[in-house]
């Protein structure tokens, strides 16, 4: 297994505070890894150090074993796009002028504007579901609407390394799955290194190649989802209870939580559920 980000002893922190403290960390090439851990254990942090958006202040970020740090803005942006936890757009953007900020990396006095960038822009409308928005204000559309924007800046920068902070952040069933099942194909098709935060385990079991669960600065488990998923792991890195059950369709882990709700004892078989409730017993 090759990597294509590795973290050396890094260490990041917002003034005296702490954050991550001495990782070390591979990001799998051409695999999805996918950070878990509860609120403010520093998922993003972490993301955006890896995509030279933060400094450390002790360690190092390498990216196909180069010091990031070292590498200028674009060759950075043409080897990895990066979409943060709510970004912002300037204001008076429409969706089509954000998307064509995504080739900004391929721009400069002599290469102008190009079909092929044109050609990128259309194809990350096109597979987000934007195109008939693209004449839109960023401002003015629905926060899920927004979120597709983004990842469409994101997909037209074309790169082979992917971060995204909580994609799926606004977006109903439907267009979580769309957009997840769109980043697996750019990662089973074109060999795109996916790394993202996602808050649903059972999506992440389903999705990623790799966890890595962040807790107390640093890892405290990371590996295939079915090799490290269990109610010890759940309990340990988000405290809470739960049942871990093979997702009856993926065979992946899916995590049923325990706490309040309604208990029923005989379900409607014409629906078609399928029930096996060790809990109530
Ligand atoms: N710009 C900042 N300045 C100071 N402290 C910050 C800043 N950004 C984040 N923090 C703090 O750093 C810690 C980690 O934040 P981070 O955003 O990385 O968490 P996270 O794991 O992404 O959380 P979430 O799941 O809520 O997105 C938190 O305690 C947060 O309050
Ligand atoms: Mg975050």
């Amino acid at each position: 297994m090759s990597e294509i980000i590795r973290t050396n002893q890094l260490t990041l922190s917002y003034g005296n505070h702490i954050i991550i403290k001495e990782l070390n960390i591979a990001i799998p090439k051409g695999e999805i890894t996918v950070l878990i851990g509860g609120n403010g254990c520093g998922k993003s942090t972490l993301l955006r150090s890896m995509a030279r958006l933060l400094k450390p202040v002790g360690g190092s970020v390498l990216l196909e074993g180069k010091a990031i740090d070292k590498l200028s803005t674009k060759s950075v942006a043409k080897k990895l796009s990066i979409l943060p936890q709510s970004p912002n757009a300037p204001e008076g953007l429409t969706v089509l002028q954000l998307v064509k900020q995504g080739r900004y990396p391929y721009q400069n006095w002599l290469n102008q504007w190009s079909k092929e960038d044109e050609q990128k822009v259309n194809s990350a409308l096109e597979a987000t579901g934007m195109n008939d928005l693209k004449d839109k204000l960023v401002d003015e559309l629905s926060g899920g609407q927004r979120q597709r924007a983004w990842i469409a800046m994101t997909l037209a920068q074309d790169t082979d390394t992917i971060l995204l902070d909580e994609p799926t952040t606004y977006l109903d069933m439907t267009h979580q799955i769309e957009i997840l099942d769109l980043l697996y194909e750019l990662n089973q098709m074109e060999q795109r290194t996916i790394v993202m935060v996602l808050h649903d385990l059972n999506l992440a079991c389903r999705y990623a190649h790799h966890i890595i669960a962040i807790q107390n600065n640093t890892v405290c488990a990371q590996g295939k989802p079915e090799d490290i998923i269990d109610s010890e792991l759940v309990k340990q890195v988000f405290a809470m209870e739960c049942q871990i059950i093979a997702d009856p369709i993926f065979g992946t882990p899916l995590c049923v939580p325990y706490g309040k709700g309604r208990y029923i004892t005989s379900l409607n078989d014409s629906k078609g559920y399928s029930h096996k409730n060790a809990h109530i017993n």
